[in-house]
């Protein structure tokens, strides 16, 4: 089967990297690519917001499956046109997808269901939503409605700052992710990442993974989406993972089916591991970016026909097998992210780093320019290694980073530490 992937980062290499030892697998194409997917996938560079142009290039390539990374053209609707189409697709409809494109439409989702989350409400003006604020103490947590790349989150110490960040939601800091404004009590614990697929009726768990958001050592700095992660996280103990799945998953799953809009593909659950179990922070549409990388490190079975069964309703059949051990990624970021980084510079140094025990490096946003490899992204690299514990994975990522000749570039030193730590 040929199947076309959409993306560029590390994510998508990730996923290349596991698709491409599929036994079921002709051709990857990947749509469009970075310097590292080229290794494994004839990139192309697809307008994948012109709907009609990736179902003719499905058709004239006789695409049998495409797995659509990235959040953005499924809350665009591209399964929507795939489906009309009558070509199978990893991900969820538009109607679905709203679990990641609305945080209010999700938040009243967990109301109807009764699923854990934090109390909230939601408001289209800053008159309503600062009187609301009147009734609440903080710290509080003020969100744009919409997608705004992981920037419309605001931990408010104060009152007055929450007001602030209200009037900058309505003032257009966000653009249209900002016409609606979510405010939320602040919970307290420790994150997890959790990973299901879902057909549509029946979810199936995959390994758990822990991300850093902050961009300095510490956990210090601006959020960003993600500058390292490991898999598994050892907050989610098998009972907090059959909690998750009984009071989160499951009925998401349940109450989007009875809605008439089920949801198909990878449902990535935030979690605050709190005092009184696993709360929903958020749902994302998609895989995780950098967690795909340590999921896809420690997946023993194959990829390919676990996604098609979540097109095509037969989850239910799949189990997947995963390594014991544990896999850790470092992003290397370009200087400036997550504010303007900079790009074009060269990196050098990757073959030796990739000798490494147990070293995969994922590439996030790299091209090349003849033999050269240009730094092209905000999030460059992912040095993702593997161990026996936390600890010797984060070795191996460290010391394969010392290889690498990227003056430009800086990453965190301390990815792991919470589970080193505990
Ligand atoms: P989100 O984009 O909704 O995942 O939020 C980004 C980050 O903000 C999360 O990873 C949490 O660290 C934090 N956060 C969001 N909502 C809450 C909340 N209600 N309580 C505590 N922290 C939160
Ligand atoms: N690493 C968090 C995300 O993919 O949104």
């Amino acid at each position: 089967m040929n199947v076309l992937l959409i993306g560029s980062g590390g994510r998508e290499h990730a996923l290349a990297w596991s698709l491409s030892s599929s036994p079921l697998l002709s051709k990857l194409y990947c749509a469009p690519g970075n310097a590292g997917i080229a290794a494994l996938a004839d990139c192309v560079a697809l307008d994948v917001g012109k709907h009609d142009a990736v179902i003719a290039f499905c058709r004239e390539h006789e695409i049998g499956f495409v797995v659509i990374g990235p959040e953005a053209p499924l809350v665009a609707g591209l399964g929507d046109a795939l489906g009309a189409a009558g070509i199978a697709y990893f991900g969820p409809t538009k109607a679905a997808a709203q679990l990641e494109g609305s945080k209010g439409f999700t938040k009243d989702l967990c109301r109807e269901f009764n699923i854990p989350t934090a109390a909230y409400g939601r408001f289209k003006d800053a008159a309503s939503a600062k009187s609301y604020l009147a009734t609440q103490s903080a710290p509080i947590v003020v969100k744009a409605d919409g997608l705004a790349a992981g920037k419309g989150v605001v931990i408010a110490e104060t009152l007055e700052e929450a007001a602030a960040a209200i009037d900058a939601c309505f003032s257009g800091a966000f653009g249209a992710a900002g016409a609606e404004v979510v405010i939320e009590e602040f919970m307290r614990g420790e994150e997890a990442s959790f990973f299901a697929l879902c057909d549509g009726s029946t979810a199936l768990a995959l390994a758990t993974a822990q991300d850093h958001k902050r961009v300095g050592d510490g956990d210090t700095g601006p959020n960003t989406g993600g500058m390292g992660a490991y898999s598994t996280a050892p907050v989610m103990t098998p009972d907090m993972i059959e909690r998750t799945m009984a009071e989160i998953i499951r009925p998401t799953v349940a109450g989007m089916a009875q809605r008439g809009t089920p949801f198909t593909g990878v449902l990535f659950a935030g979690l605050m591991i709190t005092a009184d179990g696993p709360k929903l922070i958020e749902y994302n549409a998609r895989f995780g970016d950098p967690e795909t990388q340590v999921l896809m490190m420690r997946l023993r079975s194959d990829l390919l026909p676990a996604l098609i069964a979540t097109s095509n309703g037969t989850l239910d059949k799949i189990t997947l097998k995963w390594a014991d051990d544990v896999a850790l990624t470092v992003v290397m970021a370009a200087r400036g992210y997550p504010g303007t980084p900079l790009k074009g510079t060269e990196i050098k140094g990757l073959a030796a780093a990739a000798k490494i025990d147990g070293v995969e490096i994922f590439h996030a946003g790299t091209r090349r320019d003849g033999d050269r490899l240009i730094a092209d992204g905000g999030r460059v690299l992912n040095v993702t290694a593997r161990g026996k514990t936390v600890a010797e994975a984060q070795a191996h990522a460290y010391a394969a980073i010392s290889q690498i000749d990227w003056p430009e570039g800086f990453c965190r030193h301390d990815i792991g530490w919470r589970a080193i730590a505990r």
